[in-house]
């Protein structure tokens, strides 16, 4: 038996081109309040974590799409997993790996480091590790400066922080950001728009 524990259902990511209307529902129906806002994305809570919820407008992310309702696009981005620990999260990658399961995005986003999967429809999901031990230490980084200049991430390649490992090298060593450009692209469903 694996001994990693099982990700806990942390957070959902919408797109939409109704992003004024899904804010204003999502505060409404669960007492959510904004933490971040910003002219594309937007991320909202409604306890003690950083966000439970998230919207992308594609009215600034995909202006002249085609087809602007089309299934797949507006509704959900991401379902998000948080890991116990980031070892897990490798632990898990590596056990995936064997499987033929591989990870298309892989983003230091200075919140959390996450690795994004499709299943085999392609619904997306994150598995993420908390970058800090404390919801108040989250919460002041989604409020600050770092967030706002980047608020996607950047990305890495877990084969290279594992030959770092292999080195010598702590994983934790990885969890406070010390690079935080270049802004990576939103990668997944969005980039095959
Ligand atoms: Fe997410």
């Amino acid at each position: 038996m694996s001994r990693t524990r099982t990700p806990i259902l942390a957070h959902v990511v919408y797109r939409t081109r109704r992003f004024e209307q899904m804010l204003a529902w999502y505060q409404q129906v669960f007492h959510a309040r904004v933490r971040h806002q910003n002219p594309a994305m937007a991320f909202l809570t409604y306890d003690d974590e950083h966000h439970r919820l998230a919207f992308i407008d594609l009215a600034v992310v995909q202006p002249g799409a085609q087809d602007s309702e089309k299934h797949g696009l507006v509704g959900v981005e991401h379902i998000a997993y948080t890991c116990a620990s980031l070892e897990d999260m490798f632990d898990s990658y590596t056990r995936l790996k064997s499987h033929g399961i591989l990870p298309y995005w892989c983003i230091h986003h200075g919140l959390t480091i996450s690795m994004y999967y499709a299943d085999p429809d392609g619904n997306q999901l994150e598995f993420q590790v908390d970058c800090f031990e404390s919801a108040a230490e989250s919460n002041a980084y989604i409020c600050g400066p770092s967030f706002s200049v980047n608020p996607v991430g950047v990305e890495f390649d877990p084969e290279d922080w594992l030959a770092q490992v292999r080195a010598g090298a702590s994983l934790s060593g990885f969890l406070v950001r010390r690079v935080h450009e270049p802004v990576s692209p939103i990668r997944g469903a969005l980039s095959a728009v």
